[in-house]
């Protein structure tokens, strides 16, 4: 991946991401999830200080190794096991119908193929299971997602595989998934362009 994305990237995140509104947004989707839990793309293990009790275990998927120690000390302080697999959320080799929660926040803009990756999500929940995501993505104003547009080839750069662009609702329709509920917004503390937010929960649709 490169110097910047392997070790200036990750220290950027823990200091933007890590911020009071992200925290807040975070604690907040999590609360519900329980039981076989699976996150993709973990990234520094951010959300991992939030995730109540009522998880019995974790799984997650990273192809990138980003803070190995960071989220060692975080997985330690958890009252439930912590396992992370070095694979992409394209391929996952988890067995169908195994989780009871999969989780994405911020990972769908940077997942190369997201519509693949959320018909493995599909595959691997458990019948009355739920997705819950948290992504930045289009905007609905038309001159916010036009300059979304623009910049997007440049925040591929800067964002490691970042989008700006990704109509995220779509991507989880078009997957299979339905949406059960879906909450619009754009973040205080993130300029529009990427704080323009998608937060909701998805189900198998069969
Ligand atoms: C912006 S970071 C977000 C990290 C974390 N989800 C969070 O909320 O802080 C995006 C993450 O997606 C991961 N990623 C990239 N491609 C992926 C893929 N194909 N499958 C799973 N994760 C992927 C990156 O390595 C990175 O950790």
């Amino acid at each position: 991946m490169g110097f910047y994305c392997d070790y200036v990237f990750p220290r950027l995140m823990e200091w933007v991401m890590a911020g009071d509104e992200f925290i807040r947004l975070r604690k907040g989707l999590l609360a519900s999830a329980h039981g076989e839990v699976l996150e993709l793309g973990i990234g520094t293990g951010l959300n991992l200080p939030h995730y109540p009790e009522t998880v019995t275990e974790l799984h997650a998927v990273d192809p990138a190794q980003l803070l190995p120690n960071t989220i060692a000390e975080r997985s330690a302080r958890l009252s439930f096991p912590v396992r992370i697999q070095r694979d992409t959320a394209e391929t996952l080799t988890y067995t169908d119908r195994r989780f009871d929660y999969v989780i994405s926040t911020w990972t769908l803009c940077t997942i190369p193929d997201p519509i693949p990756a959320l018909q493995e999500v599909r595959r691997v929940l458990k019948p009355g299971g739920r997705f819950l995501f948290l992504e930045h993505g289009r905007s609905d104003d038309r001159k916010i997602a036009a300059w979304q547009d623009r910049l997007n080839p440049i925040q591929n750069v800067i964002g490691c595989g970042c989008h700006l662009n990704r109509q995220i609702d779509r991507l989880i329709l078009d997957a299979g998934l339905a949406i059960v509920n879906l909450d619009r917004f754009h973040m205080q503390s993130v300029p529009r362009l990427g704080g323009e937010m998608y937060r909701g929960m998805a189900a198998k649709s069969d």
